[in-house]
């Protein structure tokens, strides 16, 4: 009986045809700046920003409310959003106008981690409702469901089989309303969701614990992906946390650092800053439309690791067209800057290549060889690597 459960999930989610997150969602979400200060106003300014800025036309489309929205529910069980959002449907109709998409936030416990009204009991009543406002995403955080409800089963097969029971349930309601709803996995990366989370439907997966804004969290959540780059693809993706490129916590370097290393990894890109009070600069770093296409590029590789010595390392990812994004990156903090060189044979591309600093803009015309760069501290040099024709 379990057996057949257990097949019919995944055979379900897998037909699904990857025609939603077939490259890895973009758009901004409300936790890393705004926490529990989000409102239907903070909303409406970022989705306003989102377009003055020209963000949304370099690809980021998703707006996403995260904790501490939901009000109570009433004697049918239908949840209300709480005072600061007054009407749900009116803000996604806005949020749409502006050729955006709204996303929402929930848990399959009772609570959610802000302790707030989880979705425990009422999945499909749930989806439903988000469908009816108009959600286009949902972010779904384990949070209570770990300690209340798998944390009372005996053994780990039996937490780990109500997880992604409570994982697929929501999956299920959600594809039954009928409408197109992006599906976000957070349960911090644990029991490799890598190996299950497709199978559960599941657009993208949390794979790491909660970044902050400094150097080493990004740095761990972001470098500490090589070994899973295999399991991302169109429609189901790593997901190694939100941004916080903007936020003030780190240099223009280590922020570069952030976005480069997100794009090779083809994460998810969410800006998690106040788009409505961002400086040039931050634009520059979240907007750059090269960047931006190395993340998206449409084969869906997840770039890795392809050499490391020390606090130096160089990350390649495979375009579509056969180039390479290669990133060169300097963990350490001291000066001076580190000199990282790699052989094009281990990049597997041939003896003479063409290649261009994707952050600068400069062609660095035909290398032979081998590549040479010198990498400032915390910081990164990112290339679009082509094979030459004339080699
Ligand atoms: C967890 C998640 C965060 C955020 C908060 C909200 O910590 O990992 O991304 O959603 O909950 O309470």
């Amino acid at each position: 009986m379990m057996a057949c459960a257990i097949v019919s999930t995944i055979s379900s989610a897998s037909a699904k045809q990857p025609s939603l997150a077939s490259t890895p969602p973009m758009g901004w979400n409300s936790w890393n700046h705004f926490a529990d200060k989000v409102s239907d106003s903070v909303i409406r300014a970022q989705a306003d920003a989102m377009v003055s800025s020209g963000m949304r036309d370099a690809g980021y489309i998703y707006i996403n409310i995260d904790d501490t929205w939901q009000g109570v529910r009433d004697g049918q069980g239908v949840i209300h959003p709480n005072a600061k959002f007054p009407d749900m449907k009116a803000l996604a109709a806005y949020v749409h106008g502006k050729g955006l998409k709204l996303g929402i936030y929930s848990s399959p416990g009772a609570k959610t981690c802000a302790g707030f009204e989880g979705s425990y009991g009422h999945e499909e009543q749930d989806a439903k409702t988000y469908a009816d406002w108009g959600v286009d995403y949902l972010k779904y955080d384990l949070c209570s469901f770990h300690d209340e409800v798998m944390a009372k089963a005996k053994t780990k097969q039996q937490r780990h089989r109500l997880m992604i029971d409570a994982y697929a349930r929501m999956y299920r309601a959600l594809r039954d309303t009928g409408r197109p709803i992006v599906y976000s996995l957070c349960q911090y990366g644990v029991d490799a969701v890598w190996n299950w989370g497709a199978s559960v439907g599941g657009n993208l997966w949390r794979t790491t614990a909660d970044i902050s804004d400094n150097y080493d969290s990004m740095a761990m959540n972001g470098f500490g992906e090589a070994a899973i780059a295999r399991y991302a693809g169109p429609g189901h993706w790593n997901d190694p946390d939100m941004l916080e490129i903007g936020n003030g916590g780190m240099s223009a370097a280590e922020y570069q650092t952030h976005m480069s290393l997100w794009a090779l990894l083809a994460a998810p890109l969410l800006a998690g800053n106040d788009l409505a009070t961002m400086t040039a600069q931050t634009i520059a770093l979240l907007a750059n439309r090269e960047v931006i296409a190395i993340d998206q590029d449409s084969a869906g590789n997840q770039g890795t690791r392809v050499w490391m010595q020390g606090t130096n390392e160089i990350w390649a990812k495979k375009l579509a067209d056969g180039s390479r994004a290669v990133g060169f990156f300097n963990r350490s903090g001291e000066m001076p800057d580190a000199n990282l060189e790699i052989k094009l044979s281990d990049l597997k591309l041939t003896a003479t290549v063409r290649a261009r600093n994707v952050w600068t803009g400069s062609d660095l015309g035909k290398l032979h060889g081998k590549i040479q760069i010198a990498v400032p501290p915390h910081g990164v040099v990112l290339l679009k690597v082509t094979p030459s024709a004339a080699d």
